[in-house]
């Protein structure tokens, strides 16, 4: 049985670490842009194997990771026969089209208002100024702001000095979504420049952000 006790929490560090995901883009000449997205969420690329069917990538999720065997993301296309089973998938539904069935409007309607309801996942960064220039600089750039689609949460109001720096971002100031939780920030990068959703067609990417020595925040309870 997982032992949940403070002192099994505490001694939970017994040699093993998230390892990689392996994402894939559309079509072979969307492999770059789909990089450069990757590199501007702050993901560092060490490696571009161009290959006949579109180019395979790695990357870190930063440059101490370079010799590791984790902290990897991998991108490359998706294979043939996966976007024969996506392609089926939106006949099926009418994916993409006026027509779609309600199963996949449902599932929509359900990711828009809560992005991370289903497969996704996160990055979470040491810099709240680092995640404000990612998402200007995601929205400055004309290509990637037309193919990703940001929402973002602050926690739930209540600790003046976290309050106070939200309404002062460039980014966070006039948000009115909320996590589910204290002391920390979100942004879903929904994408369609990545194809690991469940319609094959688009995915989100979290960035997240901690306020330093709070005890509870968003990411160590949920909170409804
Ligand atoms: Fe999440």
């Amino acid at each position: 049985m997982t032992d949940h006790s403070d002192e099994g929490l505490a001694d939970a560090g017994s040699g093993r670490s998230m390892g990689h995901v392996a994402l894939h883009y559309g079509e072979p000449a969307e492999g770059p842009l789909a990089a450069r997205l990757l590199s501007t969420i702050g993901l560092v690329e060490t490696q571009m194997l161009p290959l006949p069917g579109g180019n395979f990538y790695r990357f870190v999720v930063e440059g101490r990771h370079f010799a590791r065997g984790d902290g990897i993301v991998y991108l490359s296309a998706l294979p043939e026969p996966q976007r024969k089973l996506v392609d089926a998938i939106h006949a099926a539904f009418a994916v993409g089209t006026d027509n779609e069935h309600d199963v996949v409007k449902d599932w929509r309607e359900m990711m828009t208002a809560d992005p991370e309801a289903s497969f996704h996942f996160g990055f979470l960064l040491e810099s709240l100024e680092d995640l404000e220039q990612i998402v200007q600089a995601l929205r400055g750039d004309p290509e990637l702001k037309e193919r990703t689609n940001i929402v973002l949460n602050r926690p739930r109001p209540g600790d003046s000095g976290i309050d106070a720096r939200l309404d002062a971002s460039p980014v966070f100031e006039g948000v009115t979504r909320y996590a589910y939780g204290r002391a920390g920030v979100q942004a879903f990068i929904e994408t369609d420049l990545l194809k690991a959703g469940q319609l094959g067609d688009s995915m989100v990417v979290e960035l997240d952000f901690v306020f330093p020595d709070h005890a509870q925040h968003i990411l160590s309870v949920v909170e409804l």
